[in-house]
């Protein structure tokens, strides 16, 4: 929803299409369906791979094989594949100037593609060799990206236009030299890509709904999220809920016979959305504030270990200013 959201609000001349899975309620399926030109349930395709998620200590990303039914929406001659974790921060129907296979490199692995936002032509020829591909071969990471960087394996030396520049697809979490590249270049992001474990929608608040734990993403980059969604999604998912609470859209799972939610709280009493400029500004401003003070003092240790797993608390202890302070007093 956000992210349909964002490209209606950067004013896509595009066709917008949403894959769903079963699980997504009827409420959600609703508003989904006023953001979106065609809304398309799927079933959902799980690699199984236990073996290689574990690899990435994701074992959830199975269900990404899901993603390959994106080349049977053969009613288009060429789209856009990009991941419900994405927001658009521009226009970006340039990308359609692009051919198959056009994708950013990977922060992780750059001669591999994120999987994340792609350019491609729908076909279903091309479907049935990717999944003849995946009962052939597998997947290297257990998910969709292993998959399709095996099937179009000269991506990273045949043709440079198919090379996305990163910034349509930055992602959020740091890596290496991220944080001084970051600095430079961050205000040229055109997608921004929350991949990771933690989503901006999975972010804990407490009982006033105002604490968030920060956690991987770029705080503005989360806060720009939550401007979306408090503005313009969760006004139509009130429409839908009337005086229900609700949830992120999925239906609970009933765990030893009670309902279980992935996420752990109401949305509908944790944002407000008020309609002066002024108030929404100053609840961003409560959104921002709560990012710094929820994060815990953490031990040495502890900190290069998030460091480490590209953690680094950018706006806070891990800031430019304060590595380049603690660079200079070491060289003097
Ligand atoms: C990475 C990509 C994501 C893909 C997943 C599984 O996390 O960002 O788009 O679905 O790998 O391959
Ligand atoms: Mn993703």
């Amino acid at each position: 929803m956000v992210l349909g959201q964002s490209l209606r609000k950067h004013k896509t001349s595009k066709k917008l299409a949403a894959l769903i899975g079963p699980q997504v309620s009827e409420q959600c399926q609703a508003v989904l369906r006023r953001i979106f030109d065609e809304v398309k349930l799927v079933d959902v395709l799980d690699s199984g791979d236990v073996a290689h998620l574990a690899l990435m200590k994701r074992p959830e990303l199975g269900v990404t094989f899901t993603k390959l039914h994106c080349w049977t929406l053969t009613r288009y001659s060429k789209c856009v594949f990009m991941d419900a974790d994405t927001l658009v921060l521009c226009n970006i129907d340039e990308l359609f100037d692009r051919e198959e296979l056009s994708a950013a490199p990977d922060p992780g692995w750059p001669d591999c593609f994120n999987s994340g936002v792609f350019v491609f032509r729908p076909s279903v020829e091309t479907y049935a060799k990717l999944l003849q591909h995946c009962a052939e071969h597998g997947s290297f990471d257990g998910g969709d990206q292993g998959v399709l960087n095996d099937f179009f394996s000269d991506w990273a030396t045949a043709d440079i236009s198919k090379h996305l520049p990163f910034i349509y697809n930055l992602s959020s979490i740091a890596i290496y030299t991220y944080l001084p590249a970051f600095k430079r270049y961050a205000a040229n992001a055109k997608v921004v890509h929350f991949l990771g474990k933690t989503k901006p929608w999975s972010h804990a608040l407490d009982a006033k709904g105002r604490q968030m734990q920060a956690e991987g993403a770029h705080p503005s980059f989360l806060l720009d999220w939550w401007a979306v969604y408090a503005s313009s999604v969760v006004p139509m998912l009130q429409e839908q809920y009337g005086d229900q609470p609700f949830h992120t859209g999925c239906v609970a799972e009933v765990v030893d016979g009670l309902p279980v939610f992935p996420v752990k709280f109401h949305y509908s009493h944790m944002v407000t959305v008020e309609s002066t400029q002024e108030q929404e500004e100053e609840n961003l401003a409560s959104f921002a504030q709560a990012l710094h003070l929820s994060s815990p003092e953490l031990s040495s240790q502890e900190r290069k270990q998030k460091w480490e797993q590209g953690q680094a608390d950018y706006m806070g202890m891990d800031s430019f200013d304060n590595i380049k302070r603690k660079l200079d007093t070491f060289l003097k």
